[in-house]
């Protein structure tokens, strides 16, 4: 799938996405993925980065709080025009521009440090992806992301749950399958009847790749791995939004920081 059809399917899903998840529907980002993203994260007070695939730009703001200097791309205009309208409203200086991660406006060596938060595994050429975030990070910078956990999240993937319902297990299938030309459909697990109702499903591109093969395309982009993370809700968490209890059965997010040596 080339990536005019991923940024119109992404377009499409902008609307309901920002909406829903501005209501706080997006429980895995607000109850798991970000608090553990800024907790690995190293202190980013007056550097200056780059958000890459930032959506809404919720996470771009929360980097912001953090004494960042942002530019933030993402490859569909809708999720940009909310992102600059928030901005406007709430100013943090958040650049945000319509860009693609696999053809990033800025020279090279231009960041201190990039951040992609659950986007890479949705962009359909991940290895320019992060051959681009290395070229515009500075000798020394990090990059920094979220992905959906490749060991799990695999293309077969069915929850098995016992004799009360309980669910216990996840069976994962064809994980060296690459899923180049599959789009899935869902929405986000909170939505109630009547709003699910009013959004269509969101439909995203699935770009399957096995772990080894991630990790080789950043070693292979020139980076030195530097920290790995597979985040979980804990027990008050889990108590506190149940849909996210899932996450203590097996991983379903991976986070790696990565680095771009000194020469
Ligand atoms: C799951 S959303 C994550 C959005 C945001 N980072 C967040 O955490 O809420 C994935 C994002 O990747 C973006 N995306 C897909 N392909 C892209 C590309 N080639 N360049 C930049 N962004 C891309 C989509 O438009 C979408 O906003």
């Amino acid at each position: 799938m080339d990536s005019l059809k991923v940024a119109d399917i992404w377009n499409r899903n902008a609307e309901a996405w920002t909406v829903l998840a501005r209501q706080g529907y997006d429980v895995y980002r607000d109850f798991v993925n970000t608090p553990a993203f800024l907790a690995m994260l190293p202190s980013i007070m007056g550097l200056k980065g780059l958000d890459i695939g930032c959506g809404e730009g919720a996470n771009t703001r929360e980097l912001a709080e953090l004494g960042a200097s942002l530019v933030a791309i993402d490859v569909a205009p809708t999720f940009i025009q909310y992102a600059q309208a928030q901005e406007h409203q709430d100013p943090r200086g958040i650049v945000f521009q319509v860009a693609s991660a696999t053809e990033l406006p800025f020279d090279a060596a231009t960041f201190d440090f990039a951040t992609a938060f659950m986007s890479l595994m949705d962009i359909s050429n991940s290895e320019k992806a992060i051959q681009e975030a290395n070229r515009v990070l500075k000798p020394g910078g990090f990059f920094q992301f979220s992905i959906t956990h490749p060991c799990f999240d695999t293309p077969y993937r069915q929850s098995l749950k016992d004799a009360a319902g309980q669910e216990y297990a996840i069976a994962v299938g064809r994980y060296f399958e690459h899923t180049d030309d599959r789009i899935d459909e869902w929405m986000f697990s909170n939505v109630p009847a009547p709003l699910r109702q009013q959004w269509p499903k969101f439909r995203v591109p699935r770009f399957h790749r096995t772990l080894s093969e991630w990790l080789n395309l950043l070693i292979g982009a020139g980076f030195m791995i530097e920290a790995l993370a597979e985040p979980k809700a804990d027990d008050a968490i889990a108590a506190q939004c149940p849909t996210v209890a899932d996450t203590q059965i097996v991983a379903y997010f991976l986070h790696v920081r990565c680095r771009k040596p000194l020469n």
